[in-house]
């Protein structure tokens, strides 16, 4: 019997790739540079499984173009850049690859928290522009973390896991969702529930870790960053749209909070002008999940998704279940 094909967008780690070819035949876009979607219609003719990134937009309209697709599997734990109704609809599976991201994406979240209290982007550009003369008792003055309040916007994993870090740093854990979370993970984090004015009032580190949806959109702007203390720091790891970028910039320059450590933005590639002048933010490219160990395990259970469906089984992580899905 023929094979079922699959078409991989942009190259991802060789043992997603390798799992994959145990069911299909796979073609990669090698080119690694994001495809457009007439692109992908006509590299994924013929093909049932399409593997996909953040960069693209797989939409109504896009999986018209590709008739044979049956699943999606997205290699990120958010599908935001997916219609996921539009793929229910035409019987299509959507997966995302949550949990194995979780602790990787939570270590980046302290490391900007931690780079944003100690200036290092700064005092990093400041030694390579070759302007450290000596030391200087008021060179780089930041904030302290230990002892602080932590407050974590979004409760899920990752929110979870970046509060069970603060505990080495002995302070005290906020989080607001749109859900309370069971008393057994609130005492497993340590952390107390509190509603959006609260967190915004008392948070000396303020990290966000909510999906993107039209609720958590600009969820931080103008009037959040003046409620803020002007001693407080800003981390984002989750989508660049739940923070408004310029009004982030502003509240940077302006001073109403004390920096910001930032992997997400709201028109990526694109960095807001305003922002990357701004010293005390700092930015780096999308790499919350950005680990070798991590990547590969995204790129395998993508492609488990996609073996899982072609077995006829349920893939393991579907986001959606399709209207009168076809095996
Ligand atoms: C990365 O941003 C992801 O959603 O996995």
């Amino acid at each position: 019997m023929a094979r079922s094909k699959a078409f991989v967008t942009r190259v991802i780690p060789e043992a997603g790739i390798e799992r994959l070819a145990t069911a299909y035949d796979v073609e990669v876009n090698r080119a690694d540079r994001p495809l457009s979607p007439k692109e992908i219609s006509e590299r994924a003719k013929g093909c049932r499984a399409l593997v996909t990134l953040l960069t693209d937009r797989v939409d109504g309209a896009l999986l018209d173009l590709c008739p044979d697709v049956r699943i999606v599997a997205n290699v990120a734990v958010g599908y935001d850049n997916i219609d996921v109704a539009a793929a229910t609809e035409r019987g299509v599976w959507v997966t995302n690859t949550p949990g194995v991201l979780t602790e990787t994406t939570a270590d980046l979240a302290w490391a900007l928290l931690m780079a944003a209290a100690r200036r290092i982007g700064e005092a990093e550009r400041f030694v390579r522009a070759g302007r450290f003369h000596g030391w200087g008792i008021m060179m780089f003055l930041g904030g302290d973390v230990y002892g602080k309040t932590l407050g974590i916007a979004g409760f899920g994993r990752i929110g979870q896991a970046v509060a069970k870090r603060a505990r080495g740093f002995d302070m005290r854990v906020l989080y607001t969702d749109a859900q309370r979370a069971p008393e057994d993970v609130e005492h497993a984090c340590s952390a107390a529930f509190v509603d959006k004015a609260t967190l915004l009032r008392e948070s000396d580190f303020l990290s966000l870790h909510m999906p993107l949806l039209p609720e958590t959109h600009h969820w931080l702007s103008e009037a959040e960053f003046k409620a803020m203390k002007p001693t407080a720091y800003v981390v984002n790891t989750s989508r660049g749209p739940t923070i408004d970028e310029a009004a982030l910039a502003k509240a940077l320059r302006e001073g109403w909070i004390a920096g910001a450590g930032i992997d997400v933005y709201e028109e990526e590639p694109k960095v807001h002008p305003d922002l990357i002048t701004c010293e005390n933010a700092v930015l780096v490219p999308h790499i919350g999940s950005a680990s070798i160990e991590t990547r590969n395990r995204m790129a395998t259970i993508a492609a488990d998704n996609c073996v899982a469906f072609a077995r006829g089984e349920r893939p393991p992580t579907a986001v959606n279940q399709p209207a009168a899905a076809k095996a």
